[in-house]
């Protein structure tokens, strides 16, 4: 992530049209690299994930011997992945580095505990930040030596890989990436490990494992892996576009007054498709076109046009399927009639930024009324919004959020630390560019422009 702040100047704009194919989907990247490293075979990544966060995952893999070539353009790049095979991993030389992704630091938490050898991963201020006691424990009840920092609860952590052992796990919080780390760990351990889940979170590691030939089975809640006898067969395919970089102009679409957006090649993958059901909930004119499945995961064609909107009431199995768009959503609430609310939803609190926080904080200086819950929000809609000065808190969805709230808000928005968008969506400020008819003709640089601090 650029340490350099920068600032982004947003205008409103009258019409919102045109095609978007959003770049490939951030959570199965870092899963389509991690697997295949660890393969047997060369597979060739489709469509890999632009984003910063994608890259830390890469950056780690190479330090610990895997062999990854990058090949295509830059916002839909292509990886050549040559498999060293379940142990053909090294001990880095260094501490690895997750940057800004949890993600990375999770699961490659998971992988290496079962690795025979000492690893240290440390992460961004941000990630520093982020717990890691809910990866720690459930490691240890596989046999697992990883510390971290504050007695255990932060990274950097240490971890001296060994030989796990498959057991019965809970877990507590409905997180894909504690789950991921766990099957990670359980492909090298002695025995099955089973996994119960109270509610189901997206299921791109089950998916991928299953079509690489590992021996799991999940009906959503129970999860049971057997340890590999043989290694993973690797797999070439494209990924899907990445719902929540495609969720940004489907919520944009929708409350604007005068817009139709095309998204096209969309994962709709239903552990991650809550922005959707929110959204027509919500009374979107939103339609699903062209499905179709690719690897094991479905992708569609969305179509999104102007509608009223009217708040709903979400919590419950919902959230997880929802829980990175919730940013947008109150976005789309400050658009709605009556009330949004959000419940059930503390593990914002625990993201890139605290989310219940800096989004009600940020939303409120444009105008927004929003009341702040323990465990989530009520946005009130209809108030009138006016352009501001805020912040992203060096928190990707939120100055993504922020810029759809400036295309509708009256006047200028200045979003400062807005090069936080390229953790996952690099290419974000010119695809809002590329939607707004003066700017895409003219290639005007009015609305958007980028200006060093
Ligand atoms: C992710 C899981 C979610 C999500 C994150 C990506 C993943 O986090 O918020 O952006 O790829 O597994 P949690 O596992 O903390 O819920």
């Amino acid at each position: 992530m650029a340490e350099q702040g920068k600032i982004r100047i947003i205008k409103p704009c009258h019409r919102l049209e045109g095609e978007v194919t959003p770049p490939g989907d951030k959570s199965i990247s870092h899963r389509a690299v991690i697997l295949n490293s660890i393969a047997s075979g060369e597979a060739e990544i489709v469509n890999f994930s632009p984003g910063g966060d994608c890259w830390s995952t890469v950056r780690c893999l190479r330090a610990l011997g895997a062999r990854i070539r990058r090949v295509g353009a830059s916002d839909f790049p292509t990886l050549l992945v040559s498999g060293v095979g379940g142990r053909g991993l090294t001990e880095a030389s260094n501490v690895l580095d997750a940057g800004n992704s949890a993600t990375t630091m999770r699961l490659l938490g998971g992988l290496l505990s079962s690795q025979p050898f000492l690893s240290i991963i440390t992460g961004d201020a941000s990630l520093r930040s982020r717990p890691m006691g809910r990866l720690i424990e459930p490691l240890r009840l596989m046999g697992a030596e990883i510390w971290g920092r504050g007695k255990d609860s932060f990274a950097p952590l240490v971890i001296k890989g060994r030989k796990l052992y498959g057991t019965e796990i809970s877990l507590s919080i409905p997180s894909a990436q504690i789950k991921s780390a766990i099957l990670l760990a359980a492909l090298f351990a002695r025995w099955r490990t089973a996994l119960q889940q109270l509610v189901p979170s997206r299921d791109h590691t089950e998916r991928l494992l299953k079509q690489m030939g590992a021996e799991l089975k999940s009906d959503g809640k129970l999860i049971s892996l057997n340890p590999l006898t043989s290694p993973l067969k690797a797999i070439s395919f494209t990924i899907p576009g990445d719902i929540s970089s495609a969720a940004y102009f489907l919520v944009a679409a929708a409350v604007h007054p005068d817009a139709r957006i095309v998204v096209r090649g969309c994962g709709v993958n239903p552990t991650r498709t809550g922005i959707i059901d929110a959204l027509v909930a919500m009374g979107a004119k939103l339609k699903i076109k062209n499905e179709r499945l690719n690897a094991n995961e479905p992708l569609a064609d969305i179509v999104v046009e102007s509608s009223k909107l009217r708040g709903i009431e979400i919590g419950g199995a919902m959230i997880p399927r929802v829980i990175d768009e919730i940013p947008l959503l109150a976005v789309a609430g400050c658009f709605a009639s009556g009330k949004t609310v959000i419940k059930g939803a503390a593990e914002l609190r625990v993201k890139e930024s605290d989310r219940i926080a800096t989004v009600s904080r940020e939303l409120t200086k444009m105008g927004a009324k929003i009341e702040e819950l323990p465990d989530g929000m009520i946005i009130y809609g209809g108030k009138s919004l006016s352009g501001a000065e805020v912040d992203s808190h060096l928190d990707h969805r939120l100055a993504m959020s922020l810029a759809i709230l400036g295309l509708m808000a009256e006047g200028e928005t200045v979003i400062n630390h807005a090069q936080v968008v390229n953790v996952s969506y690099p290419s974000f400020w010119s695809v809002v560019a590329s939607l707004i008819p003066s700017q895409s003709s003219e290639r005007s640089e009015e609305a958007a422009r980028e200006l060093k601090e």
